[in-house]
């Protein structure tokens, strides 16, 4: 079965982030494909040591949660990556993961996954699309297959405005935006992975 792994790249359970990805697979599901979260904010993750050692083992030297998050990326056939906007890009959480996830492009293990991003700004033009772009930016030095939110907005993904939690319910563009963003990240993992 087609699976859509979610990350939530915020510290803050219960935030914007966990809002928007969550609905975003929730959108995926109603697809037909089977999700699984992960939340960044209550991971153990290392910062990279550039030790080098995955160039040589195409293995991690640090031991901490990344070992298991890493199996559940690899194993995916679709990747929604939400942060909220932090100084313009994305938390130090999520650039720990995408550091980390060096070991995966040794043989390249997430070439022809489908990706998409989801940012959360408490501002209107915050930086959503530049947190969206780095997001990107680690899919394509992936090899992975970017998408966005797709028609009819076709824009870059999930982009949301809110503070508090309380704030999203009323943020029909981030619920959207990243609830076709699910659907197109689903639709075309269903393409590309079903005989
Ligand atoms: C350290 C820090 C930096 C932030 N920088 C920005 C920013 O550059 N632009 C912006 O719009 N919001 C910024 N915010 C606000 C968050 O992006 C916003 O509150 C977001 O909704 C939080 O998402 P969460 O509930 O998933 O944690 C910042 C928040 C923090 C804690």
């Amino acid at each position: 079965m087609v699976k859509i792994t979610g990350i939530v790249g915020s510290p803050r359970k219960g935030g914007n982030t966990e809002f928007l990805v969550n609905s975003a697979l929730k959108a995926a599901e109603e697809l037909g494909v089977e999700t699984e979260i992960i939340y960044l904010g209550s991971a153990e993750i290392e910062p990279c040591i550039a030790c080098d050692i995955c160039k040589s083992t195409g293995e991690c030297a640090i031991y901490d949660d990344m070992s298991d998050i890493l199996a559940k990326i690899g194993s995916s056939h679709g990747l929604i990556i939400g942060s909220p906007v932090y100084f313009g890009s994305v938390t130090s959480q999520l650039k720990m993961l995408i550091d980390r996830s060096r070991p995966l492009r040794m043989d390249f293990k997430l070439k022809n996954i489908v990706g998409g991003a989801i940012s959360v700004g408490g501002s209107r033009n915050g930086g959503q699309e530049t947190t969206i772009s780095a997001i990107h930016q680690f899919m394509l030095i992936h090899d992975m297959l970017i998408v966005g939110d797709g028609a009819p907005l076709a824009h870059y993904g999930g982009t949301g405005v809110g503070v508090s939690i309380e704030n999203m319910g009323s943020d029909e563009t981030g619920l959207e935006t990243s609830r076709n963003l699910g659907r197109r990240v689903a639709e075309l993992a269903s393409v590309i992975n079903t005989e």
